[in-house]
Parts: C-alpha cells; structure tokens; sequence
C-alpha cells in the first residue's frame, strides 16, 4: 500500500486543505505531524465549509482514523474548541475516529503570551507569527521542560512538570516586564481540560506501525509550507517546526521506508503572510490583483497575503528537501485573463546569476528576481477537469513549470470544488 505524504512546498496557504480532503476518501488514516493551531485549512464539501486549524482533514469524513502525532504542538482547549464547533456542524468525533499522541508537547495561554509579547517588542525583529505559541511551545519541548498530553493523567506528575516549567518562565517573564505565571490558576486550567482531552490519547507511534503493517493506506497531512521549515526556511522567519517530508516519519513515530509518496502542493503564483524575504513579491496592479481574485487573507489571522509571480527557484529548492515525487499545481484560474505572466528563473546577487536563495540574509536581501515571461490566456480555466478544458497557453505555462522546477504534476486543482481536478497521477496508485 502506497502511504502519501501532502507538503506545501512555497510558503503555506497553496491550497492543501482540498487535496488532502480529495486524497483522505482515499486513506484510512489522515495524520498530522507538524506545527499546531497555527495552520489554517479550508475544506469545501457539497458546498458546506468547514475551517480546521488543528485537527487533521479526515475527520470530516466519516470511517476514517484521525491522528494529531507527536510532532505536533498541541492546544487543549483550542482542540476542544474545534471538536466542539466541528460537532455543531454535524461532524462526529469521538476517540474512535480522533487519536492524540500521549507524547505531543502542550501550548499553554503562557506561550501564546510570550509570542504576542515577543512580537509586540521594539528590540526584537518581529517575525509576524501568528500569535499562538507555537515557537515558545517547541522551545519548552527541545529545552526539556514541556509538558505532554501524558502528563494531564497524574497530578503529582503534572505539579513537577509546571514547577519545572515556571522556574523557567518565570524569570523570562520578568525579564519582559510581565507578571509572573498564576501557578495555582494554571493548574486548576490544566485538571479542568485534562479529562476533555485524555480519552483521545494514544500511543499514536503503536498504533501507525500496527496500521501500517496491516495495509491501512496513511495520509500525512503537513501544514504550513517549506519555506517555514525551520531549517531549510527564510529563517529566522519561519515558524519552529520541521515543515518538510521527511518530518512526516518522525512526527508520528514511523521510520522513513513509511513514506512512498510525497506531494508538494504548489500555487501557481507565490504568497507569504508575516514578515522575511520574499523576492518575486509584487508591489504594483499585478500583485493586487492576485491578491483580490485569489481571496488571498490568512484563514488564522485575516492577514492580507504578500503576492508575487511563480518563483521557480524556491520550488525547485523545495522539491529538493521534500524528494516531491510530484506536484499538486493550485489556483491556476486566478492567472486568468492576464495578458502576461512572468516566472521567476533565477537571481542576480551582484551581477552573478544564482539558481538557488542562498542562505545569508544580507545575499537574500540583494537578490533580485530573474524573470522569463510566458503569454496569459483569456479563457476561463475555472473548473477545468481536463487537459482539453484548459487554453493552450495555461497548458504550456504548466509545462514550463514542470521543466523549470524538475518535478512533474501529478494533479492540477481548478476550483476550490474537490472534482474541479485534472489527475495525472495517483498518489495512492500501488
Ligand atoms: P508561527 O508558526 O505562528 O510561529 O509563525 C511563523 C511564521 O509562519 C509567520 O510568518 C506566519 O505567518 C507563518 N505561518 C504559520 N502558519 C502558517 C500557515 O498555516 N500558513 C501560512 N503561513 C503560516
């Protein structure tokens, strides 16, 4: 059985939210492995929309397991908040379709503090987070002093770990002009989610192996994009997870032969949201309009996106760290009607042409964008489900990516609808 991964591979917001949905019909398992809260997806199924921020795609669908991994940052009372609001629009979620990794570090209201705090100071170069504590919750994960779902079950387990915590936020608090942690109030915060939240708790790593030596077909589910990973993004301004394919393994508990598949879902433009480099970004009419017919506003924090044209380079560097077998190209109908489309193929750094974002921040900053232009069409390629649907120019666009970025599609999505898809190839295909 073929087990597919789903990576955005610019800098999230490519449209994942309705591939992973057309591909969790499919899988019996959706699992995410990374980041938290932060993410924003957006399903549109039989015209009803469902906004998911933590739990996996999949649970929209009925018979379907859903697992939030170990490698995922997660908020107690925020899933609650979400499974409460899912169920309102009729989704059932119960531990037999939702499981939690007992080892999933938790954000608590003290990191979304810190973040926002953070942010709002003068004397640190604000990162444009998107305020929910994802980073100060990895920080207290690798700094040892997290604590895990598993830790909700005892509470003298829980009072060492918060002591633990505190020693450490506490003097960081201060240091920032706020009040030290209400210990009591937090614990009690912590006893009164604690019983919401264990019945899904699972030894998420048993459970994916057994799966998966029983032929169960695994979707992992990745948020955000690429170019936020925290290794290989525009850092410092990336968020604090490991964004790429590979963390697909390791944020579940599978080893790496798990993984058959990996699509990375690529706009047929470029946006980011928040602050960092961004070297195809618009500034003029084209940008703007990208932005409008795209409905370009984060589905998190209502944040206008940054557009640009398709940058080449950074997809082809993406594909790279993901090992994309192929790639999902999204929202091709919002380059409808431009009379030309540019493509950004390359950076000159100081009269020398570079084919990849080199990692100093100073050589980024000085790169400017090489650009090959390609005739638009006029004709609508909303809703197309097959090649002969689509203008002959779109169709070249699409081959010149494909040659451009050294990755072939293996679907091309045409409207936020699931069947507006023209399939080439099956991720799931044995
Ligand atoms: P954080 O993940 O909240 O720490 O934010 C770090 C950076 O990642 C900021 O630039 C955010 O705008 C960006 N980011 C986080 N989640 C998403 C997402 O789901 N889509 C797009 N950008 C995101």
């Amino acid at each position: 059985m073929a087990n597919v991964v789903v990576v955005g591979a610019q800098w999230g917001d490519e449209g994942k939210g309705k591939i992973v949905d057309w591909l969790s019909e499919r899988a019996d398992i959706v699992a995410r492995f990374q980041g938290g809260h932060n993410a924003g997806h957006t399903l549109v199924i039989d015209g009803k929309v469902y906004k998911l921020s933590l739990l996996p795609s999949g649970i929209v669908r009925g018979g379907k397991l859903s697992v939030i991994g170990n490698g995922v940052v997660l908020d107690p009372w925020h899933l609650v908040m979400e499974i409460a609001k899912l169920r309102d629009q009729g989704v059932d979620i119960s531990p037999e379709n939702l499981l939690v990794a007992e080892n999933a570090p938790l954000i608590l209201p003290l990191h979304g503090e810190l973040d926002r705090a953070r942010e709002g100071s003068i004397a640190v170069a604000k990162i444009g987070t998107t305020g929910r504590g994802i980073g100060p919750a990895y920080e207290d994960k690798v700094g040892r002093r997290a604590i895990r779902v598993a830790d909700l079950a005892d509470a003298a387990t829980l009072e060492l770990r918060v002591d633990r915590l505190l020693a450490h936020h506490d003097a960081l608090r201060r240091g920032l002009g706020m009040e030290p942690v209400d210990r009591a109030a937090l614990l009690a915060a912590l006893h009164e989610i604690a019983p919401q939240v264990l019945p899904y708790a699972a030894p998420v790593w048993k459970v994916m192996n057994e799966s998966r030596r029983s032929g169960k077909r695994i979707l992992f589910e990745g948020a955000q994009g690429a170019l936020l990973d925290i290794d290989f993004g525009t850092y410092p301004f990336v968020t604090s997870s490991n964004v790429i394919a590979g963390q697909a393994a390791t944020g579940v508990g599978l080893g790496p032969t798990a993984i058959d598949f990996v699509l990375g879902i690529v706009k047929a433009y470029t946006t980011r949201v928040g602050e960092g480099p961004f070297p195809a970004e618009l500034f003029d009419a084209d940008g703007e309009r990208l932005g409008v017919r795209g409905h370009e506003f984060g589905t998190v924090t209502g944040r206008k996106r940054r557009c640009g044209w398709f940058d080449a380079v950074l997809v082809r560097q993406t594909c790279a760290t993901s090992g994309v077998s192929g790639i999902a190209l999204t929202k091709l109908d919002v380059l409808d009607g431009f009379e030309t489309l540019k493509i950004c193929v390359g950076y000159d750094l100081d009269g020398t042409r570079l084919d990849y974002l080199p990692t100093a921040a100073d050589q980024q900053a000085r790169c400017t964008p090489i650009y090959e232009e390609m005739p638009g069409w006029s004709e609508s390629t909303a809703g197309a489900r097959s090649w002969a649907d689509l203008p002959g120019a779109a169709i070249k666009y699409v081959r010149r990516i494909e040659e451009l970025i050294q990755c072939p599609v293996a679907l091309l999505s045409t409207s936020p609808e699931r069947d507006d898809t023209i399939l080439v190839t099956d991720p799931f295909a044995d």
